[in-house]
């Protein structure tokens, strides 16, 4: 598949003014589950369609019958799935994800909730301007069960970490983090749910900013205007 190229370098999306965007910045949304975060992007965006200044022009997933599909199509968006189970590699499936995503040529992706470590093909498109949101304070408690390791562990504080994504798992650069306290009554569901509701504002106001003011990669810090 022909992959158009990209509309701004990776990591340095150039500044538009906050009162007049020129272009939305392009968001390919990627989910497994819910997709209460994608949820919280498209509210934010139908809320302030030019002031946001982003816009999703896809939704992808690695599975079908999720919310988060239903989700898009309900906002009339695009959608794709692509499984690793259809692949005979893994490193097939990260390629054809890499070009299924390059077809809509977004300037940034954004990993809500999707449960999947992204491969070779994928970080040389779109390293270093794809987004994750993760459900712990990183780099404490990485991987797929961030609220249950953290829980088990006794930690009296947790969160969620917005962060760039590199070929680490739950390694990249960070760019916010918010912080939820544990209760002595919490089960990984309720934990969950109360990290989720600082998670969907914060990814909100995170892949806002990066669309408005740009932003720099230095080493581990990253920089927006
Ligand atoms: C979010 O809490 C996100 O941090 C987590 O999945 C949830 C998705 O919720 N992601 C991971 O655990 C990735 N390691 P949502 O589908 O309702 O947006």
């Amino acid at each position: 598949m022909a992959s158009p190229p990209p509309s701004v370098t990776p990591g340095t999306m150039q500044n538009t003014p906050d009162e007049h965007p020129r272009t939305r910045a392009r968001l390919v949304v990627l989910v497994s589950g819910s997709g209460t975060n994608l949820q919280a992007l498209l509210d934010a965006i139908a809320a302030d369609p030019q002031g946001y200044g982003a816009q999703v022009v896809a939704v992808g997933a690695d599975r079908d019958n999720i919310a988060g599909l239903e989700r898009a199509a309900k906002a009339g968006l695009p959608t794709f799935v692509v499984k690793v189970k259809d692949h005979a590699t893994r490193e097939e499936w990260d390629r054809v994800l890499a070009a299924t995503i390059a077809a809509y040529a977004p300037d940034l992706v954004v990993s809500a909730g999707f449960m999947k470590i992204v491969g070779k093909e994928f970080l040389a498109l779109f390293g270093g301007r794809t987004v994750n949101t993760h459900p712990a304070l990183l780099p404490s408690f990485p991987g797929a069960h961030g609220v249950r390791d953290a829980l088990a562990y006794g930690a009296k504080v947790t969160g969620c970490t917005v962060h760039f994504v590199d070929d680490g798992v739950d390694t990249g650069p960070i760019i916010a983090q918010g912080v939820v306290e544990v209760r002595s009554e919490d089960d990984e569901a309720a934990l969950h749910e109360r990290i989720k509701e600082v998670e969907r504002t914060l990814l909100v106001e995170v892949v806002g900013r990066l669309a408005r003011h740009g932003y720099r990669i230095e080493g581990r810090k990253v920089l927006i205007p």
